[in-house]
């Protein structure tokens, strides 16, 4: 059995829905913003970055599709285009989300399931190699 295959629940309703994504989140971006590599191409004022990331990781995991209603179609990799996402800030953004399920305590299959898709997502936005940037 491979993980893929392990969990197969609604992962926003098994997590405690909205007050843990929103958990998930604040835990997450005073990481990403505290991380050398990450912290550069973040704006500023990270809070519209939540918001959208919330609304984002509620209907990516199961929940209301918060953030199609109000974004359309997320698009993700051609939104990040703008940005020099390589291998190395994959695997950082990575770090941090892990942490941040850390700190907030997610654990167990639902974890793993989500963990797992994260990956792939992130690696799916990679669109510079790290010799393109500093
Ligand atoms: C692979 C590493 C990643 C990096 C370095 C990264 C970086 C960024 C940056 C710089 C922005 C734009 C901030 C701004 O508005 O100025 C952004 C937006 C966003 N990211 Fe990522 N990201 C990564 C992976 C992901 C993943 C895996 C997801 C989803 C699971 C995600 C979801 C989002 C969402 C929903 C937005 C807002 C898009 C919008 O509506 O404008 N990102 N990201």
């Amino acid at each position: 059995m491979n993980m893929q295959s392990y969990y197969e629940g609604n992962p926003y309703q098994d997590i405690g829905g909205a007050d843990t994504i929103r958990n998930l989140v604040e835990a997450f971006y005073p990481k990403v913003i505290q991380d050398p590599d990450l912290s550069p191409i973040f704006p500023e004022d990270i809070d519209p970055v939540k918001e959208k990331q919330y609304l984002f990781l509620t209907q990516f995991f199961g929940g209301p599709p918060l953030y199609s209603e109000k974004h359309g179609h997320p698009m993700l990799r051609a939104r990040h285009m703008p940005f020099p996402i390589t291998p190395r800030r994959a695997k950082a953004w990575l770090r941090c989300m892990s942490e941040a399920m850390d700190e907030i305590g997610l654990e167990g299959p639902v974890r793993e399931y989500m963990f797992q898709r994260l990956t792939m997502t992130a690696y799916h936005m990679v669109n510079r190699q790290d010799q393109e940037t500093s």
